[in-house]
């Protein structure tokens, strides 16, 4: 069961099940919490895991709108202070990850330990950041349909592809339901993020990074990159899985967190 509280002049849709240390999940792009359905049922039984949907995404309001990605991390610490959570790991998939460094950055004293999966820590090409607005543009005069199934096989890999169509299935469910305008605003901000190559170094926490062996989106140099930057780390590759590991095996994406967070 999803509940809403109000946290940074918007109303934020969350779930908090389980108890011990807490771990919150931050979602990818352009999906929502329904992706982490798999951590929390799991992950739930030794902790406490916290999962919610970014603003305007899933069942979240839009509020006054997504100016940028630290929005998302004052809006996570504002989730965190509505639930009385301190300190808590955080582990963010993708945009989740951006959105991640973005809360070290400035929350960075509230994360236990970090988690950082199919990301990257620079800032999209000339090219990448060119076809964010025109797929901003075109999300906005035609709908969410036109991104689909260009995003589809994007986000999960081969094998799934071919073998996960329960996987498949839901992924084109979230997208589909995704609001245009959240959509575009995201795609926007996430083209003025900023880079945070410099940022690894600071990084102190214990890390874990996790990729999906057959990752197009943010391929596995990317996260040894990652690794390479961030002196405490460790590096998990997820075989036979894409962009969404943590959708396509959950049970070694799992287990991975746990061996971590033992
Ligand atoms: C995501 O999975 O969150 C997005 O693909 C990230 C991106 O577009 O850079």
């Amino acid at each position: 069961m999803k509940n809403k509280i109000q946290a940074n002049n918007t109303e934020i849709a969350y779930r908090d099940r389980g108890e011990g240390k807490a771990i919150i999940f931050l979602h990818a792009f352009p999906l929502s919490q329904i992706m982490w359905d798999d951590q929390i049922d799991q992950l739930s039984t030794s902790h406490r895991v916290i999962t919610f949907d970014w603003r305007g995404f899933g069942d979240s309001r839009l509020g006054d709108g997504i100016a940028s990605l630290d929005l998302f991390a004052d809006d996570l610490a504002a989730l965190m202070d509505g639930l009385s959570i301190q300190k808590a790991t955080i582990c963010g998939l993708s945009m989740g990850g951006y959105a991640a460094l973005a809360f070290f950055r400035r929350h960075g004293h509230r994360i236990e330990k970090l988690i950082l999966a199919d990301t990257r820590a620079t800032t999209d090409t000339e090219e990448g950041r060119r076809g964010r607005f025109e797929t901003a543009e075109a999300v906005r005069l035609h709908g969410v349909e036109v991104i689909i199934e260009t995003m589809l096989p994007r986000l999960v890999g081969e094998t799934s592809l071919k073998n996960r169509h329960d996987v498949c299935d839901k992924v084109r469910s979230m997208i589909k339901s995704a609001d245009p305008e959240t959509v575009a605003q995201a795609l926007i901000a996430m083209a003025g993020r900023s880079d945070s190559s410099e940022l690894l170094a600071e990084i102190k926490i214990p890390t874990l990074i996790i990729v999906g062996s057959e990752d197009k989106l943010t391929p596995p140099v990317e996260a040894e990159f990652i690794r390479q930057g961030i002196p405490n780390s460790q590096m998990c590759i997820i075989n036979g899985a894409g962009h969404l590991p943590n959708m396509e095996s959950p049970a070694d994406f799992n287990l991975a967190i746990a061996n971590f967070l033992k």
